[in-house]
């Protein structure tokens, strides 16, 4: 795939960088959190890449000042980057009120329908002053990368940019775009919800692209459903293309995945091993992990409570097995989110209080983003527990294995993308049935090591044949199939 390098412009709301300030007031710049940003990182390696992405701390606004950015990525690939500071009060509407609780909410089915969403005058602004005019603010600087490199291919991503593809379709008819959409789609009549010209505006936008990326079959087939039902496009639903308009978009399922010798790499790494000392020190006979975000899909209550039902059940294990949740917290800015963190501290008060005696606190809590104390907790599960309660791929599940020293058992919600791809080597869960994850946890602990093992090194070698670059040339191949050809002195026209 190196000798294919190609010009992309890669457009994400986080970047790959998020820049501040050290304490002698140099500029410092932090690796972008978030599965999507540690995928993407790949693509700098192989291809000629500009990435667009918003100014989210005061230094990146500081930066997105100073235009385009010659950044070097950890292995050494030199890429550009263009960070666009939006109005905070647009940014705001846009990511704490329609792009999160909103998009993300529906596309996650989060929403008790009895209560919520309020689609009320404060929504319908938001929308138009938030997410519209973000949308509107990456699309012009699309447009000005493209002008400098009419030949580049527009890679978007994610739930945060539905609207740009059409921006930049209607000023540039020519242009080669691509989406991936990194979290689940919902099936049509969730997305009723929403009023008409929204979610029709989301559909319309996304199929202004030439290609449009799903982890899996199941998120596939419900946005071309979707196509159908809410955009009135013509839809093969065999091939996957979609005719909107004069245009056909292809629509297609590619699972993302991880790098492989990195984690090789990672496992190694004197920070993890130093982040690991304690954890392996204290831990009892056996440890259950999760790490995710606090993110309210994730379903880390009904975990605890699985946990709950666990113990009461099994009197012998007291004082044998913790559960380790590792939980990076996120979207703070967002009652939700807040919410569902206090939620979480609680019930695991509540489990603990429970049960725990000298020497033994069932649950161990940490909230923190420390990526390496991730990695050194992975080397040391004997069940992993990913009980989402809907999930676009989950790449936890792909990345704990690969480092695992334990022969640990996955233990995996069968609404998590990844499902598709490891739940036969898996214990498979319903997310909703806390006792069905009781039941789950007992049988991955108690699962005879010679199994435990032959699913393990089912999932490695799983994930290392499917990995990050087998990824990124799928997306790229669909793109070939679908490419135009184009005439080079096609001009865009700006609006
Ligand atoms: O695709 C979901 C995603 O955007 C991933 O990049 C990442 O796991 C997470 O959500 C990050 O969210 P945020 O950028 O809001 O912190």
């Amino acid at each position: 795939m190196a000798e294919d390098r190609r010009k992309l412009i890669v457009v994400s709301n986080r970047g790959p960088v998020s820049f501040g300030r050290g304490e002698a007031g140099a500029r410092t710049a932090r690796r972008g959190g978030g599965g999507l940003v540690t995928a993407l990182r790949s693509l700098v390696s192989h291809h000629d890449v500009t990435w667009i992405a918003s100014a989210i701390s005061d230094e990146d606004r500081v930066v997105a000042g100073e235009g385009l950015q010659e950044e070097t990525a950890r292995d050494g690939s030199a890429y550009r980057l263009r960070l666009v500071a939006h109005d905070p009060q647009a940014y705001d509407w846009y990511y704490n009120v329609i792009a999160n609780p909103t998009l993300w909410f529906l596309q996650h089915y989060l929403w008790n329908l009895t209560a919520q969403p309020n689609v009320d005058h404060a929504l319908l602004h938001a929308w138009s002053e938030g997410y519209v005019a973000v949308n509107r603010g990456f699309a012009e600087t699309v447009l000005e990368e493209l002008e400098r490199e009419p030949e580049a291919t527009v890679f978007f991503h994610d739930y945060h940019l539905y609207l740009a593809p059409r921006l930049v379709r209607d000023a540039a008819p020519q242009a080669t775009l691509a989406q991936f959409v990194h979290i689940p789609w919902a099936e049509a009549d969730y997305w009723r919800v929403l009023p008409e010209a929204i979610r029709y505006a989301v559909h319309d936008g996304l199929l202004a692209n030439d290609v449009v990326g799903f982890h899996t079959p199941r998120w596939r087939r419900n946005f071309l459903r979707c196509a159908l039902d809410i955009a009135d496009a013509a839809v093969d639903l065999e091939r996957g293309l979609v005719m909107h308009g004069e245009h056909t978009a292809l629509v297609s399922a590619h699972p993302i995945s991880v790098d492989a010798e990195e984690f090789d790499d990672l496992a190694e790494n004197p920070a993890v091993l130093a982040a690991g000392a304690d954890i392996h020190e204290f831990r009892p006979e056996k440890l259950i992990l999760r790490v995710d975000r606090t993110d309210p899909s994730k379903n880390v209550v009904r975990g605890f409570r699985a946990f709950e039902l666990y113990l009461d059940a099994h009197p012998e294990m007291h004082a044998r097995v913790i559960m380790v949740s590792r939980l990076d917290p996120s979207r703070q800015d967002i009652p939700e989110y807040a919410e569902y963190l206090g939620a979480i501290q609680r019930e695991a008060r509540r489990v603990n209080d429970r049960f725990q005696r000298e020497g033994w606190t069932p649950i161990w809590l940490e909230i923190a983003d420390d990526f390496a104390r991730s990695v050194a907790s992975y080397k040391e599960f004997d069940v992993l527990l990913v009980n989402p309660i809907f999930d676009g791929l989950n790449l936890v599940a792909k990345e704990a294995p690969l480092v695992n020293t334990r022969d640990g058992v996955l233990v995996l919600s069968e609404n998590a993308g990844v499902h598709e791809e490891l739940g036969q080597w898996a214990v498979s869960v319903n997310p909703f049935d806390v006792a069905g994850q009781a039941l789950a946890i007992h049988e991955a602990l108690e699962m005879p090591q010679a199994e435990r093992r032959a699913r393990l090194e089912a999932i490695r070698a799983h994930v290392r044949e499917h990995d990050l670059e087998a990824w990124i040339a799928a997306q790229l191949a669909d793109l070939d199939r679908v490419r135009r050809p184009r005439h080079p002195l096609a001009r865009l026209r700006r609006s």
